[in-house]
């Protein structure tokens, strides 16, 4: 399985930036296509510009978050009807950043996730402890509550993949061990199984602080099926570095 390494832009990037980061990112991987799947997440005003500047390499381009419903008064809210419309093959659903800056709990998370499925989608599912949580010895308490409740009904391999992003490593330069996250990633695999029926063929990203001077040795862990990449995916240079180091 080719590995996955996705960029989260965030709320990063005005239209001339983020135009010249999307068409300096598609000529690279027109170049080397097999190095890995990529995909990049755009602000939603930037998205039909970024899948022009992709158009003719094998990116995809995807949102950052979705609302449950397929339209209506959601003011600020946009549908995964929508995403999936503009072209958009995937969407980021229950981001730390999101949980944590909007309270979105795992049954939201889950229904933003069936309502991707439902556009015909790819669901990226982020789970993750925070530092405290790891500290107290309940990273698989809090992981396997929070796959059990956000994960989709109905997901296949195909159309859900899982980030596990430790907050505490999210934009810190910290990342847990190289253990630590392989262990991380079995306890992944082995609940959603147990879950969904989905540990088989899923595939399921790591995220916290991903760079390019680290990612052979992240992506080298068995059960590491790619990266969810925030800082790092903002300059052509570090974000190829990245995929380019896909072992
Ligand atoms: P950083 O790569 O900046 O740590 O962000 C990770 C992340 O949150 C991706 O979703």
């Amino acid at each position: 399985m080719a590995k996955l390494i996705a960029g989260n832009w965030k709320m990063n990037g005005l239209m001339a930036s983020s135009h010249a980061l999307a068409s300096g990112l598609a000529e690279k991987v027109k170049a080397k296509p097999d190095r890995a799947d990529v995909a990049i997440c755009p602000q939603g005003p930037l998205i039909k510009d970024a899948l022009a500047a992709v158009s003719g390499s094998p990116i995809s381009v995807g949102g950052q978050d979705c609302h449950a419903s397929e339209s209506g008064a959601h003011t600020g809210d946009t549908s995964a009807a929508l995403l999936a419309d503009l072209g958009c093959s995937c969407v980021i659903v229950g981001h730390s950043e999101r949980r944590a800056d909007h309270g979105e709990t795992s049954e939201q998370v889950k229904s933003k996730a069936e309502a991707a499925l439902k556009a015909g989608l790819v669901a990226i599912v982020c789970v993750g402890e925070t530092e405290a949580e790891r500290d107290a010895g309940q990273t698989e308490t809090v992981v396997g509550q929070q796959i059990d409740g956000s994960l989709p009904e109905g997901g296949t391999p195909q159309t859900v993949v899982i980030a596990y992003e430790p907050v505490w490593a999210i934009g810190t330069g910290r990342t847990p061990s190289l253990e630590e996250i392989g262990a991380v990633h079995a306890f992944v695999r082995s609940r959603a199984q147990e879950s969904q029926g989905l540990g088989d063929g899923l595939r399921i990203l790591y995220g916290g602080s991903v760079k390019p001077g680290n990612a052979a040795d992240i992506l080298a862990i068995p059960g590491v099926d790619g990266a969810l990449v925030g800082g790092a995916s903002l300059t052509v240079g570090d974000f190829w570095g990245i995929i380019e180091n896909c072992p």
